[in-house]
């Protein structure tokens, strides 16, 4: 092993480099321009669209924007009810539910990709269920072939968060292309960045339409449907019809200027995220698989961060990784995606209990003995192979490995 007192590797390194800054500095020297949401706010979700291969995104100020308004829209489309979701996932994805007045209902995640387990996600499935909202974790895949035709044939509707995996894809299809709707983060963890910013995709014009005015206080003139805009003031004839408000919404509208940043990214997302991949093999490749999961399913994934996962409840060896890291200058969060299970936060005990966390162990496990690091496109292959060193030779408790 080299020596590598100091490895330098923060979670994300870069992520809005000169070309953005540029790309801002000469939108500003332009004739006084809007900087409030306008023409580069639809270009940005013109060529988002047709990068994602969907009809229509909506460009919000945050990826947690997205999962709201989706939830407001799916109230709209389909009424209350339950909505299947994992426990490993943002608190964002969980509090749209709830706050949008559906039920939560828990499955628990499969290991191998951290998503939802499917022949759970089957099994809690009744006459309330409204949609499964599932998350795509940390560049992996969450679908499989039976999940989608069981949900075509149930007539159920997914709705994919893949804030964290956009870019990965399932039979060669980008992952936010099966669901009804999908959500998308531009969080500067993310594979690209707009500061703050968040996408919500669909291929169906009515959601486009309906989530297009909850974006904007709920405003008739909001939507693209001369149709609705007609329905409404033919209704309203007292009102305004620049002024007609059809739903108690909100203003998660973005910039101009984080649009002008997320078009500059956009470009070079594709050629990112190929080295991102390239550096999770590598990074899996090296771990010793007697210690640390090694058997995600990578086909098709595409992760801004590395998982690394105890494959024992090896307390000491959990120890040994978190001082490793620390020592070694890496930054990292246990618990992966969302700091682990969920259930096990104040706002779901206060709801559901001190003790219904209990009944998910596999989510359970990576919330102790799970971790992220950083993947970013200008992290050096030598620090990969010198951290994996570093990892492999921690010691654990030797129960484990008889
Ligand atoms: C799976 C997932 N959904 C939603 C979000 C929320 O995105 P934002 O931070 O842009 O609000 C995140 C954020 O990290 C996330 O990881």
């Amino acid at each position: 092993m080299r020596s590598c007192k100091n490895l330098d590797w923060p979670l994300m390194r870069n992520n809005i480099g000169k070309t953005d800054v540029d790309a801002v500095i000469n939108f500003l020297r332009g004739d006084l321009p809007i900087l409030t949401q306008s023409t580069q706010v639809e270009e940005f979700e013109r060529e988002w669209s047709a990068w994602l291969g969907v009809r229509h995104s909506v460009f919000v100020n945050s990826g947690s924007s997205a999962n709201l308004l989706t939830m407001c829209a799916l109230r709209e489309s389909a009424g209350l009810g339950e909505v299947i979701v994992p426990p490993l996932t943002w608190v964002s994805d969980i509090a749209a539910v709830l706050q949008c007045g559906f039920k939560p209902v828990f499955v628990d995640i499969n290991p191998r990709t951290l998503g939802m387990d499917t022949a759970e996600v089957l099994e809690r499935i009744t006459g309330q269920t409204k949609a499964v909202f599932l998350t795509h974790i940390l560049g992996y895949n969450g679908l499989d072939q039976v999940l989608l035709d069981e949900l075509q044939k149930r007539k159920i509707p997914l709705i994919e968060d893949v804030c964290e995996s956009y870019g990965a894809t399932f039979h060669g299809q980008k992952l936010g292309t099966f669901g009804m709707i999908s959500n998308f983060s531009f969080y500067y963890a993310h594979h690209m960045s707009t500061v703050e910013g968040g996408m919500i995709s669909t291929d169906s014009s009515d959601l486009y339409h309906v989530l297009r005015m909850f974006r904007s206080h709920g405003m008739v003139r909001e939507s693209k449907s001369e149709g609705v805009r007609q329905a409404y003031e033919n209704r309203y004839p007292d009102l305004n019809p620049e002024f007609i408000f059809a739903f108690p919404a909100y203003n998660m509208r973005s910039t101009e200027i984080n649009a002008v940043i997320g078009r500059s990214q956009l470009k070079r997302l594709d050629a990112n995220n190929k080295i991102r991949t390239e550096n999770l093999q590598l990074f899996l490749r090296n771990l010793d698989p007697h210690k640390y999961r090694t058997d995600f399913e990578t086909e098709g994934s595409c992760n801004y961060a590395f998982t690394l996962v105890l494959k024992q409840p090896d307390t000491r060896l959990c120890q040994n990784v978190m001082s490793a890291l620390r020592e070694h200058g890496v930054e990292f969060r246990r618990g992966s995606s969302g700091g682990g299970n969920q259930l096990r936060q104040p706002y779901l005990r206060k709801l559901l209990g001190e003790t219904e966390f209990t009944k998910y162990p596999v989510v359970d496990h990576v919330h102790f003995y799970g971790f992220y690091i950083g993947n970013y496109p200008d992290l050096e292959r030598e620090k990969i192979q010198d951290l994996c060193s570093i990892l492999n030779q921690l010691k654990g408790d030797t129960s484990h490995y008889d």
